[in-house]
């Protein structure tokens, strides 16, 4: 069973005591723990259970009844592929399957050495550049698969930082 260090348990406490006495606040809990910590554990989910006498079981199905809510960590390396309708159209499945197979991950998952976590989401506002990857905040525009191909080799010679290719 996890155990949490003692900053996440300030940070939880501190985050619980800005909503007491606040009705509905489970969803604001939550959604604060997950930008401050980057996720929602059930050890995080059991600490704010105690803290707000709020049975677990309700807060584990807040998180997984709402796909915002992420159980486990993100990779060192974020990758969402954008799946609105103009990268759809402009190929967004194919380099969907280039990432999947350059990272040896599937969409929604985090690759088991922690390297990568990949990600499909609603358009990212930059439809002209369809289709598009964002990685780590970078935006990767008219991709094909042999340039996501790149994208990750580059990302991986790079030591994780982004490999400012962005918006070509
Ligand atoms: S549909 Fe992909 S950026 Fe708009």
């Amino acid at each position: 069973m996890q155990s949490l260090s003692a900053e996440e348990i300030v940070i939880i406490k501190e985050i619980v005591a800005k909503h007491v006495g606040s009705p509905g606040s489970a969803i604001p809990i939550l959604q604060e723990i997950q930008k401050e910590l980057g996720y929602v554990s059930t050890a995080f989910l059991r600490q704010v259970a105690e803290l707000t006498e709020t049975p677990a079981s309700d807060l584990y199905s807040i998180v997984t009844f709402y796909s915002q809510f992420r159980l486990e960590p993100l990779g060192k390396n974020y990758i969402q592929v954008c799946h609105g309708t103009a990268c759809h159209l402009a190929g967004a499945e194919r380099i969907t399957d280039s990432l999947e197979h350059e990272t040896k991950t599937k969409c929604g998952c985090t690759s088991e050495n922690g390297e990568f976590t990949l990600e499909k989401v609603a358009c990212v506002g930059c439809c002209s550049l369809a289709p598009v990857v964002n990685v780590n905040g970078e935006t990767h525009g008219r991709l094909t698969p042999e340039k996501t191909a790149k994208v990750i080799e580059n990302l991986r010679n790079k030591g994780n930082e982004g490999n400012g290719d962005v918006l070509r």
